[in-house]
C-alpha cells in the first residue's frame, strides 16, 4: 500500500510517499481500496507538532476516505466486497488502503461520488453533532459560523438552512463571501478588516446571537461569550489562532492558549450563557452515536438538503500541496488527497 507519511515534525517538505505491505482485516473489519481521502485542519497541526492527539512521527494521519470494499474480516455485519464505502479512521487515513471496523464505514448513496464521500465523514459530522446534539438550534435562532468558507464552516452553513429561518452570521475573508452565501449564509463578515464583534451586535440590533461556532481559539472565545444572547451556547472546537501559516511556532501558539478566557462557572450562572466543547475524534467510544448521526447526514444528502463543495484534489506524490491549501487559509470547502494511480475523476 502506498501513504503519505509524516516523518518528523515541520513544514510541507517533510511529507514523503511510502510503500508498505497492505493490512488485512481482522475480525469485525474491513479492508477498502481508498479512492480518495479527506485532508482536515487537524492533520495539519499534526504535521506542525500541535495536534497533542497525533501519534508520533514517523506516522501516518487521517480520519477519513472514500473506496471500495476489497476483503471483509469474520464478524462483519452487513458490508461485502466491492461495496462503495465512506469511512472513517483514527489516523493512517492518507493511505490507499484502510483497514477499519464495519461500523465505521457506511455504504454511499447512490449518486454520490468518491469526492463527496471523502469530503463528508469529519467537516458534516463535526457540524451536525455541533448544531443537532450539542446546541440543538430552533427555528428562527441567530448563529455565528466562525471560518465559514473552510470545511466545517461549509457544513455548518448548509446545515443550518434545513431549518426554518435561522439567520447565519459567517466570518471569511472578503474574496470568499459569494462562496459562503451561496452555501447559505445570511451575513457574510470580512473579519480581517471589521470587527466582526461590532458587525454582529450592529447586524442583531445588539441582542447578540443563540450559537457560536468558534474553532479559533485564544481571545475569540471571550468576543464568543460576549456575543450570545441570554441562554446562548459557546461552542469551542479547534484553537486555528495557534496556526501561524507555515511553520511550527510554538511561541506563537503559547501566547494564544494564554490569551483563553479563565472563567469561573459562577459567571455561566448569573450570566445564563452555557460554553461546550465538541472534539469528534475523542468520541470514538461512541460508536452507535456517530454512525447514528452519518446516517442522518446521508438523509440529508439524499434529500439534497447538504452537498460538499470540493476545493481540490491533490495526488499523494505532491500532498504538501493540498496541506498549503489549508495552512495559508485558501481552500473553499474541502481539500482531498487521491493515490497517484487513482483517476483524477472517478465515478
Ligand atoms: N473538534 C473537532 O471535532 C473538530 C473537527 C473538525 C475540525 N475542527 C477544527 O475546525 C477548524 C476548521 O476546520 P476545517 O477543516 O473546516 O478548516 P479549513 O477547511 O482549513 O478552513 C479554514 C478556513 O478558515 C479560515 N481561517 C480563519 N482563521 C484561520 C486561521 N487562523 N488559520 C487558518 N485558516 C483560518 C480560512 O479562510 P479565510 O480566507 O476566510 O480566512 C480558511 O480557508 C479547525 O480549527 C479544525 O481543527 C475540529
Amino acid at each position: 500500500m502506498q501513504a503519505v507519511w509524516i516523518p518528523k515534525h515541520g513544514d510541507g517538505s517533510v511529507l514523503e510517499v511510502r510503500t508498505t505491505p497492505d493490512p488485512s482485516p481482522g475480525e469485525g473489519e474491513v479492508r477498502v481500496r481508498a479512492v480518495r481521502c479527506g485532508l482536515n485542519f487537524a492533520e495539519v497541526s499534526a504535521r506542525q507538532g500541535l495536534y497533542p492527539d497525533a501519534p508520533k512521527p514517523p506516522c501516518v494521519v487521517g480520519y477519513e476516505g472514500a473506496g471500495v470494499v476489497d476483503a471483509v474480516g469474520p464478524g462483519v455485519d452487513g458490508l461485502s466486497e466491492g461495496d462503495r464505502v465512506l469511512y472513517l479512521t483514527r489516523f493512517g487515513g492518507h493511505a490507499d488502503c484502510v483497514v477499519v471496523p464495519w461500523q465505521q464505514a457506511v455504504v454511499m448513496p447512490d449518486g454520490m461520488t468518491f469526492d463527496e464521500g471523502a469530503a463528508l465523514p469529519v467537516n458534516y459530522l463535526t457540524a451536525f453533532h455541533m448544531l443537532f446534539r450539542i446546541a440543538r438550534i430552533r427555528a428562527g435562532e441567530k448563529v455565528l459560523v466562525h471560518m465559514a468558507a473552510g470545511g466545517v464552516g461549509t457544513a455548518a452553513l448548509q446545515l443550518c438552512r434545513t431549518v426554518d429561518g435561522v439567520t447565519t452570521f459567517g466570518t471569511a475573508s472578503a474574496g470568499k463571501h459569494d462562496y459562503v452565501r451561496e452555501h447559505g449564509c445570511t451575513h457574510a463578515i470580512d473579519y480581517r478588516t471589521l470587527d466582526y464583534e461590532e458587525e454582529v451586535m450592529k447586524l442583531t440590533d445588539g441582542q447578540g446571537v443563540d450559537v457560536v461556532l468558534d474553532a479559533l481559539g485564544g481571545d475569540d472565545w471571550a468576543k464568543g461569550y460576549r456575543l450570545l444572547r441570554s441562554t446562548g451556547m459557546l461552542i469551542i472546537f479547534g484553537m486555528a489562532n495557534t496556526n501561524k501559516g507555515g511553520k511550527r511556532r510554538l511561541l506563537h501558539a503559547l501566547v494564544q492558549i494564554l490569551k483563553v478566557p479563565r472563567k469561573s462557572w459562577l459567571s455561566f450562572l448569573d450570566d445564563n450563557k452555557a460554553v461546550a466543547g465538541v472534539n469528534i475524534g475523542h468520541l470514538w467510544h461512541e460508536r452507535e452515536m456517530l454512525r447514528e448521526e452519518l446516517m442522518a447526514l446521508l438523509e440529508l444528502y439524499r434529500e439534497g438538503a447538504i452537498k460538499p463543495h470540493i476545493h481540490r484534489v491533490v495526488p499523494f506524490s505532491e500532498a504538501k500541496e493540498a496541506f498549503a491549501e489549508l495552512e495559508f487559509g485558501h481552500n473553499r470547502g474541502k481539500v482531498l488527497l487521491r493515490p497517484d494511480d487513482s483517476s483524477p475523476d472517478p465515478s
